[in-house]
């Protein structure tokens, strides 16, 4: 199952994602999580990418589908994947198109997670990331169960340095003016798929499998 997770910045992409795993036994690329490891590891590619995470902005196109593609290109993606936060531009869909095509992928959904804006900026603003294993939480949302310790590995929770709200309006903007024109791009493939992400995680969760188990039929 080769299926690309869309929705602006906060509407649980991740937290989909990790369920997904669990359900589907298929890889999670998240262009989001590469970058952080790359800043952690303080890589020439960290150092890039964090001047315009911290901005809000996009990473230029040049340096994010190549790291998309190099990913692409191991074999545990032949089998699926889910792609999140990738594409954001015409420019990359266009380049996962090219690429999928040189892999011999198709691409079985789009789905998209749909959240309004003011509800956006509380996800973001609340969330908390495990340092140990990169498990996502929400102060009031999805609390974990002891302080600001992670209920699977006993890690420290931190907040993204662009969850800050100067940040995270930046960053819905950048989604409305450059990933947005993609809805009409992947309905024109008839691939789009909408779910209402304003439900409790496990409901979110069970509209998204689904639509992926009625694409099957
Ligand atoms: P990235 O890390 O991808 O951030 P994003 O797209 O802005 O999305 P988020 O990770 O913020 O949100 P999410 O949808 O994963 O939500 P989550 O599940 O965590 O990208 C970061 C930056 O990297 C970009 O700004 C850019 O600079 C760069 N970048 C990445 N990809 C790029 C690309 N392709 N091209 C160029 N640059 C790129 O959930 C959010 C919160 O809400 C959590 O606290 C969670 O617990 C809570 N929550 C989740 N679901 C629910 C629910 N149903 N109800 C209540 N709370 C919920
Ligand atoms: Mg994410
Ligand atoms: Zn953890």
């Amino acid at each position: 199952m080769h299926i690309l997770l869309m929705g602006p910045p906060g509407a649980g992409k991740g937290t989909q994602a990790a369920k997904l795993v669990e359900e589907f036994g298929i890889p999670h690329i998240s262009t989001g999580d590469m970058f952080r490891a790359a800043v952690k590891e303080g890589t020439p590619l960290g150092r890039q990418a964090k001047e315009f995470m911290d901005a809000g902005q996009l990473v230029p196109d040049s340096v994010t589908i190549g790291i998309v593609k190099e990913r692409l290109a191991k074999p545990d993606c032949q089998e699926g994947f889910i792609l999140d936060g990738f594409p954001r531009t015409t420019e990359q869909a266009e380049a996962l198109d090219r690429t999928l095509q040189e892999l011999g992928i198709r691409l079985d959904r789009v789905i998209n997670i749909i959240v309004p804006d003011s509800e956006l900026v509380s996800r973001m603003t609340g969330r908390r990331i495990c340092r140990g294993c990169g498990a996502t939480y929400h102060v009031k949302f999805n609390p974990p169960r002891t302080g600001s310790i992670c209920d699977k590995c006993r890690g420290e929770l931190y907040q993204r340095d662009d969850d800050r709200e100067e940040t995270v309006t930046k960053r819905l903007a950048v989604y409305q003016a450059q990933t947005r024109p993609l809805i009409e791009y992947y309905q024109d493939k008839g691939l789009y798929t909408e779910i209402d992400g304003q439900q409790d995680i496990d409901k979110v969760m069970s509209d998204i499998v689904a639509s992926l188990k009625g694409k099957e039929r």
